[in-house]
């Protein structure tokens, strides 16, 4: 079976066997059965261990073979020595894929019952996700197979990581941070299905707008670079590639078998394939919530609209450093945006509408830069006054916006509140961060691919 259909099955499967459904809380079995009926997995549910009959309240097979009804994915939750038997039963139950969760195979020097192990599965027919992996999360098919949080929320950005620890523990950063994602795969020793397979997927996927990859060495960079370079044209591909110092690579050789490579190759192929690099998880998040979200390139002009100083300052000389224009506005559109500020307020780039500034000052200020044909682009500041709701200024910006696709990236500084407000305007899809470098940085990266991509077509 091709790698891509394989991933259809494993992302969208009407039927689930879980191999290792253990009847403890807190094992990975139990907690894996568990998010899948809790998430809302409305396809068939076979449990599957010898020493139950009923597990989390849906009936246990002893084996997969046994439930005599088709089976698309098999998650395998058991010890590694008993991994193959189990494979064979899969493949003589024409299980399309099997997403073996299982650690103790290349990663500790178990390489041959590794390769055994894919090759029982590709001779009979079937692709292995994995091993030593967490599981698969696909929002469109309301499936959460893995045993990280369970309430992942849904969006559009597809996240592929090597590391199983940093996956789950960025499922959870992701709910707190109000991330949606349209996927989660951990990809962990890689043996059959790799990063190249996934991200073909996700690039014919509708539903993912951007790929987010954390990576730490790759097998094949051959077809890495020509899936990426494919991809790319299409949705951006954002990489957090660790393992570039001496000691990070030997790390990363223990911890998924992989090769990390030099910085140096990485990042010239990276460029050559139009991946956008990331030095931090919260970096990669901010560029993928922008990428998220449903804005068009129009060019690169750019306004500032701000009601402090300082923030406009900082911003700025963030755009300064990060080669984002900062146009000077004609006489027509300074008349225009006089009307939304006080007499002491700024016209020029920053457009500053003071601490006086009201939801009415934003709409008009953001509406009539969006309808100027001068500005591509624009970053709006806020900073929490007594005289404003930041709630009420997030839902004007919101729908200042409303059905345009011109980019608009939001910065709001300022208590509690403010993060009520940020997470509104992320909610209605503005991407907004908690300083304005990450607004800017966030844009630029837009740019950056942008500017890859149409010099590419
Ligand atoms: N078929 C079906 N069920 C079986 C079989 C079998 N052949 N053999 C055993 N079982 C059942 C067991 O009876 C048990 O159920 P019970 O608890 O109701 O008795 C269940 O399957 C689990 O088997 P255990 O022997 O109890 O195994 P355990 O749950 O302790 O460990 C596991 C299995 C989780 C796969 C372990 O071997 C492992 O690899 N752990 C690491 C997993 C991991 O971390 N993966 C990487 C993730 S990423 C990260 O780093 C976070």
């Amino acid at each position: 079976m091709s790698a891509f259909k394989a991933i259809r099955y494993l992302m969208s499967p009407s039927s689930i066997a879980v191999v290792g459904a253990s009847r403890t809380p807190g094992k990975i079995g139990h907690e894996i059965l568990k998010n899948i009926i809790e998430y809302g997995f409305k396809g068939q549910v076979y449990p599957v261990n010898p020493r139950a009959t009923e597990v989390l309240g849906l009936k246990c097979y002893p084996s997969v073979s046994s439930i005599g009804k088709p089976v698309d994915l098999a998650i395998i939750v058991i010890p590694a020595q008993a991994v193959l038997p189990v494979i064979r039963d899969c493949v003589k139950s024409k299980v399309k894929v099997a997403a073996v969760i299982t650690s103790g195979f290349g990663e500790v020097g178990n390489k041959q019952l590794e390769a055994e192990v894919v090759k029982t599965a590709r001779e009979g027919g079937m692709r292995i996700l994995g091993p030593n992996i967490f599981g698969v999360y696909c929002a469109a098919s309301d499936l959460n197979a893995t045993f990280g949080p369970k309430d992942v929320l849904k969006g559009s950005i597809a996240f592929i990581t090597q590391s199983g620890a940093l996956g789950i523990a960025l499922m959870g950063w992701t709910i707190t941070e109000k991330i949606g994602l349209s996927a989660i795969v951990s990809i962990g020793n890689k043996a059959d299905l790799d990063d190249a397979d996934f991200i073909e997927y996700f690039n014919w996927d509708n539903s993912t707008r951007v790929i987010l990859i954390y990576i730490e060495g790759v097998r094949d960079g051959r077809r890495f670079m020509e899936a990426a370079l494919e991809t790319s044209i299409n949705k951006p591909i954002i990489a957090l590639k660790s393992g570039v110092s001496k000691r990070g690579m030997v790390a990363a050789s223990s911890h998924t078998g992989s090769l990390a490579g030099s910085a140096q190759v990485y990042k010239a192929a990276f460029k050559q394939s139009g991946v956008l690099i990331a030095s931090t998880v919260s970096q990669a998040f901010d560029w993928a919530r922008m990428f998220s979200s449903n804005f068009k390139f129009y060019g690169y002009n750019t306004v500032i609209i701000t009601n402090g100083g300082g923030v406009g300052v900082m911003a700025s000389d963030a755009c300064e450093k990060l080669s984002i224009p900062l146009i000077d506005p004609s006489e027509e559109l300074k008349n225009k945006l006089r009307r939304f500020m006080p007499p002491f307020g700024s016209v020029k780039n920053p457009i500053d509408l003071t601490g006086m500034a009201s939801e009415e000052d934003y709409k008009g200020a953001i509406s009539t830069c969006l309808s100027s044909e001068e500005v591509n682009a624009i970053i709006v500041l806020y900073c929490e006054t007594a005289v404003t709701n930041p709630v009420m200024i997030a839902k004007t910006i919101a729908s200042s916006i409303k059905a345009q696709d011109k980019p608009v990236v939001a910065s709001l500084i300022g208590g509690s509140k403010t993060q009520l407000a940020i997470n509104e305007l992320n909610y209605r899809g503005v991407p907004a961060y908690n300083e304005p470098y990450k607004a800017v940085d966030s844009l630029s990266a837009f740019f950056k691919w942008n500017k890859w991509r149409t010099k590419s077509y």
